[in-house]
């Protein structure tokens, strides 16, 4: 398959473990584009959105989207690319789109072990507030999340050897 694979989900879904192991089982590069956007930008993320805010993100992520080499590769995207621009459309015409669809109670479960640190959206949520957080957030992307060519239940898939399978099917 000469086409990239672009992984999405909300935050904590697992983009970067799955990019980690199709790339191995296809035998090919994987990115992350958060770590893409700092890398262009010497920055971390949560450094961008304190510093320049959320708008200026995601024109630059907007940019880095674009700027990705649409040959062969896999890139987890951020959990809000999908969401902003015509960035989904732009992933649907130049690659496969996997959608890891995870259910609020696994979401919450990873999220909550986090200290808040690395994901700005989720700063100075309580944990009690999670669940309804991100019922809300996820109900509004959920449209744009919806397009991805493929879509995959974390809590049911096989994991890896299901979607490694399907995946090399598409070859
Ligand atoms: C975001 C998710 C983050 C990162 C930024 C915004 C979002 O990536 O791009 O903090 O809008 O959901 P992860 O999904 O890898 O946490």
């Amino acid at each position: 398959m000469q086409k990239p694979i672009f992984i999405i989900g909300y935050m904590g879904s697992g983009k970067s473990r799955l990019a980690k192991v199709l790339s191995e089982s296809l035998n090919c590069s994987h990115h992350d584009l958060d770590d893409l956007i700092s890398q262009t930008y010497g920055n971390t993320i949560e450094e961008i959105f304190n510093s320049e805010g959320e708008i200026s993100f995601r024109k630059m992520e907007n940019k880095q989207l674009r700027l990705l080499n649409v040959n062969f590769g896999v890139v987890s995207m951020g959990g809000g690319t999908p969401c902003f621009y015509d960035n989904m459309n732009w992933m649907n015409s130049n690659g496969v789109t996997i959608y890891l669809r995870a259910k609020i109670p696994t979401l919450v479960k990873y999220l909550s072990k986090e200290d808040g640190v690395t994901r700005p959206l989720l700063r100075g949520v309580q944990k009690k507030d999670l669940p309804e957080f991100i019922a809300k957030h996820l109900f509004e992307r959920q449209y744009f999340y919806e397009q991805a060519s493929i879509s995959c239940n974390i809590e049911t898939l096989g994991w890896e050897d299901g979607l490694v399978q399907k995946i090399t099917n598409l070859n």
